[in-house]
């Protein structure tokens, strides 16, 4: 048996004047989290959302909402987003110096820990503390904007990230972000990953329920690294 598979369609493609009746149209169609991108016009060239929007979001979904911060002081807000109603808080290690101080002091709010990192930048950075996070996010394109390309090299990182969660017995949602369609979602979970984000491929679409459950199944038919390990044993 592999992972079960989380789709996360992201806000960022949606219609923000009709926020609430588009969240409740992809709850409704069957997604697993909802992934709001917080930017700053610092740490990425775009701006987005901040922590009110997150607690109007939390009065109106009962999807645990995934919070990505592309922002550079990311430690001076997560208090702010916790008391919001984030379920996951992810930073990124370029913005976060004290990764590890910043991975407790979202823990300590009772928050899930996720931590990410660019395209350019090494997994290597997150060895250390992969031990502790309940999420690792691989971003597959540059952030800052929704409607990019997959970049085809991140597969390899993400079956590297799935070596390294698999051999500590991390429990941790491998998430990728950026350019997720249904079809690309088969190799994107074959190399590992067990969470989609995906913005402009579902919010382009009339049918959510139809574009999320052609996701589902397209990753539901890779062979996950776990089960092939299972059945090779
Ligand atoms: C990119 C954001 C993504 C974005 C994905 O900076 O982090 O979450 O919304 O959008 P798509 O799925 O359109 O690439
Ligand atoms: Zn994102």
């Amino acid at each position: 048996m592999g992972h079960s598979i989380h789709i996360a369609p992201s806000i960022l493609s949606a219609d923000f004047a009709r926020l609430a009746d588009e969240v409740s149209a992809v709850e409704r169609a069957g997604a697993d989290l909802l992934h709001v991108d917080v930017m700053d016009g610092h740490f990425v060239p775009n701006l987005t959302v901040g922590p009110p929007i997150v607690e109007s979001l939390k009065k109106v979904t009962r999807l645990p909402l995934d919070v990505h911060l592309m922002i550079t002081n990311a430690d001076a807000f997560i208090p702010e987003f916790a008391e919001a109603g984030a379920d996951y808080l992810t930073v990124h290690v370029e913005a976060c110096p004290h990764l590890h101080r910043t991975v407790q002091s979202i823990r300590e709010r009772g928050v899930k820990a996720g931590v990410t990192l660019n395209p350019a930048t090494p997994l290597s950075l997150l060895h250390e503390i992969l031990e502790d996070v309940d999420l690792l996010l691989i971003m597959s394109v540059n952030p800052g904007f929704g409607g990019q390309t997959f970049i085809p090299s991140v597969l390899k990182k993400i079956a590297e990230a799935r070596i390294l969660l698999d051999k500590i017995n991390s429990r941790a949602l491998l998430e990728v972000d950026g350019g997720v369609k249904v079809d690309n979602a088969r190799e994107i979970v074959a190399a590992g990953a067990t969470a989609l984000v995906s913005g402009s491929a579902i919010f382009s679409q009339h049918d959510y329920t139809a574009t999320i459950a052609a996701m589902r199944a397209a990753a539901e038919t890779a062979v996950q690294p776990a089960a092939r390990a299972t059945v090779n044993r």
